[in-house]
């Protein structure tokens, strides 16, 4: 959920302010993870300070947005900004709260001592923080924060206070402080004991090294060196051999002049180089004279034993805001892209043919499977509800939709004959991948529909299929759920393929699919008058948003959007369900959107219609534009193309998606930053 960031540049003269700009930046570019407080950690001293800049590291940290921590640096003033730096190690975090509130002292780099021996940026949580925290208290350590993330460098200070005058790498003591550690946890450290040095690890958060260097990288893999099986306690004493076995590390490259990026995400690191290393759980990455070298403890059996230097697909400019006032709003604008580039390559219109390369391997076990059960949060289970009715339809099994947290919460019974299906866009949600592992560990087969090449649930599942709709930076999901309902789609259509009775079904899909994107250009083209219905709603308290069948998944997705952003109460309904209880809420001052589209459940819709208009509701409809008997009795109507049943919630979504984007600019809040949320949801 926060996001860290840290730059190494070796033998690459940069000013303090050039290395300021840099770490800003890539906080920037990782504001969308938390945005409560940042703050950053550099080499130097006040100017004047008889201390040597050198050996002194200087924390800056700030509540609040990451401009504020840029005007910060510059407003201190303490620091000499020109200062040339031939070698340095910085490190930086912007915030989600979870262990104290936002504020500079519980924000991050946190810090060993007064004398910021140590300091370590986290992201992640330590569930044993509290045992960590008694033991240090009762060796004299105070701590100054709320957070979990402090025994980090206090355990870390521990461990090079107590290692009896033996060399000890810098690597070695993360390894030892890393065993300690429960939880989830992505860090990179910066030490005045080891100038210029940086050390990075993960278990269960996403964290990967960008590589910088005018000369040609030697090699495409990083070789991994593997230290003993024994497992150090801090309480054990160090073993000189442990240190030596470290000390033999292997290096990476070995160049004059070089620049590290470390990241959660790739979009703080595209701008700087396209090279990077994807770090593995255990994984401890340390830069030493300008080398990176890779270990980790104990190589467990069929463990790959190396790193691959991957080049990142990622282009800048899909992760700027380009003419657009929000990244929600452009990722809503560039749907009609996205369901192509979900597409691209996977069907052929002309044959009707569907084939997913990441599943066209273990299509004859999920076929014989016995049921399948998707499982995802927010608006990725809003996927699996929107495509649940079709799914059952084209591939005759039963299919059950699950929200991650609950599943969990439930031990629901999952057995060897079962296909789980892991729904997540940043493919880092913790309850979905302690679902997926849970799964696993019950031995179901598990697919993967994630829009994160390299997140822990594409790498964890058996099979999967990235969504491919390009960065998703809006906290508001939007693209993400078009393409992972196109994709649950596609799934369908490769499972009926040889269905004789579906044929006539699977071609109108098909052909459906092909008209999207020109589709999704039309509903678009309605944004003025969806801003027209937003300045008419935007100062209401309560939205309710009514529907059912294919569009009731619509509806919970257009209340998650309304209430995610604006901060206005807002409800899906089920249409079906009005009478059991919603209905008391209408009359005339309840402000309704009802979804009702030509479909199977079109009569039912205009009954619910006739029960709100009785109560003297005056509803907002979305509906087909060919749908002359809802237009002439409705208040307003939003009247979108016509589509198959099945896909008409692809069109029916946007202007929900657009109406929560113009409530929240009327409303006054920032669109791609709501309060207390994070895009990526890493802590359970
Ligand atoms: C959607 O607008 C939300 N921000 C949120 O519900 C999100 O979909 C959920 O946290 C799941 O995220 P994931 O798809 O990355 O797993």
């Amino acid at each position: 959920m926060c996001g860290i960031f840290a730059y190494l540049n070796y033998q690459v003269p940069r000013t303090r302010k050039e290395i300021f700009e840099t770490l800003v930046k890539g906080l920037q570019r990782l504001e969308y993870r938390g945005y409560d407080s940042a703050g950053v950690a550099v080499d130097g001293s006040a100017k004047n300070n008889e201390k040597d800049a050198n050996n002194n590291i200087c924390l800056i940290k700030q509540k609040g947005k990451v401009k504020n921590l840029d005007e910060e640096l510059y407003k201190k003033g303490t620091l000499d900004l020109d200062e040339e730096l031939q070698t340095h190690s910085g490190i930086a975090h912007t915030r989600w709260a979870t262990h104290g509130e936002p504020s500079p002292v519980n924000s991050h780099p946190h810090r060993s001592d007064k004398n910021n021996e140590f300091v370590v940026i986290h992201n992640g949580i330590i569930t044993n923080y509290k045992e960590l925290k008694k033991y240090l208290n009762s060796k004299g350590y105070e701590f100054e924060s709320e957070t979990d993330t402090e025994v980090i460098p206090k355990l870390i200070k521990y461990v090079y206070d107590n290692r009896e005058k033996e060399h000890v790498s810098f690597s070695t003591l993360v390894e030892r402080v890393i065993q300690q550690l429960e939880g989830a946890f992505a860090l990179v450290f910066k030490s005045i004991h080891f100038p210029g040095e940086a050390v990075a690890t993960r278990r269960g958060s996403p964290l990967l090294i960008g590589v910088r260097s005018q000369f040609e990288l030697t090699s495409q893999h990083i070789p991994i060196k593997y230290s003993g099986n024994k497992s150090d306690g801090v309480q054990e004493k160090n073993s000189r051999n442990r240190a030596e076995s470290v000390g033999e590390q292997q290096d990476l490259m070995d160049m004059k002049a070089v620049e590290y990026y470390f990241a959660s995400d790739a979009s703080a690191i595209i701008e700087h180089t396209n090279k990077v290393i994807y770090l593995e759980d255990d994984d401890i990455a340390a830069v030493i004279n300008g080398k990176l070298s890779l270990h980790r403890v104990n190589r467990k059996t069929g463990e790959e034993s190396v790193r691959a230097i991957q080049t990142l697909q990622m282009e800048l400019q899909q992760i700027m805001k380009g003419n657009f006032d929000a990244f929600m709003q452009k990722e809503i604008f560039e749907q009609p892209e996205s369901v192509v580039n979900t597409m691209r390559g996977r069907i052929c219109f002309e044959a009707s043919k569907v084939i997913l390369g990441g599943l066209k391997d273990h299509l004859k076990e999920i076929k014989r499977c016995r049921r399948l059960i998707m499982i995802g949060c927010g608006t990725s289970f809003h996927a699996a509800v929107a495509t649940r009715q079709i799914l059952e339809e084209l591939t005759e099994l039963p299919v059950m939709v699950e929200l991650a947290s609950d599943f969990l919460d439930r031990y629901t019974p999952v057995f060897r004959d079962d296909v789980c299906f892991f729904i997540s866009q940043s493919g880092e949600t913790a309850d979905t991948l302690m679902a997926l592992r849970y799964c696993k560990d019950r031995g179901a087969l598990t697919v993967g529909i994630t829009n994160t090449v390299g997140s822990s649930i594409s790498r964890e599942t058996t099979c999967g299929v990235h969504i491919n709709a390009g960065p998703e930076i809006g906290v508001a999901s939007t693209k993400a759920y078009t393409s992972q309902f196109v994709a649950l789609i596609m799934f369908g259509l490769m499972m009926s393929e040889d269905r004789i009775s579906m044929q006539k079904r699977r071609e109108e899909i098909i052909t459906g699919l092909r008209d999207l994107p020109d589709m999704i250009k039309k509903v678009l083209e309605l944004d003025p008058k969806i801003k027209c219905s937003a300045e008419e709603l935007y100062q209401q308290k309560s939205l309710l948003v009514m529907g059912r069948g294919f569009n009731y998944a619509t509806c919970l997705e257009g209340a998650l959007k309304i209430k995610e952003i604006t901060y206005m109460h807002s409800e899906g309904i089920l249409a079906g369900e009005l009478k059991h209880g919603p209905l008391a809420l209408i009359d005339k001052h309840m402000p309704v959107i009802m979804v009702i589209m030509r479909d199977g459940c079109y009569t039912k819709c205009q009954n619910a219609l006739q029960q709100v208009t009785a109560r003297q509701g005056k509803p907002i409809i979305i509906c087909s534009q060919d749908d002359q008997e809802t237009i002439k009795s409705a208040y307003t109507t939003i009247e979108l193309p016509h589509t198959v049943d099945c896909l008409q919630g692809i069109l029916s979504v946007i202007p929900l998606q657009l109406m929560s984007f113009h409530l929240a600019v009327l409303r006054g809040f920032d669109v791609d930053c709501p309060r207390n949320l994070a895009k990526s949801v890493t802590v359970e």
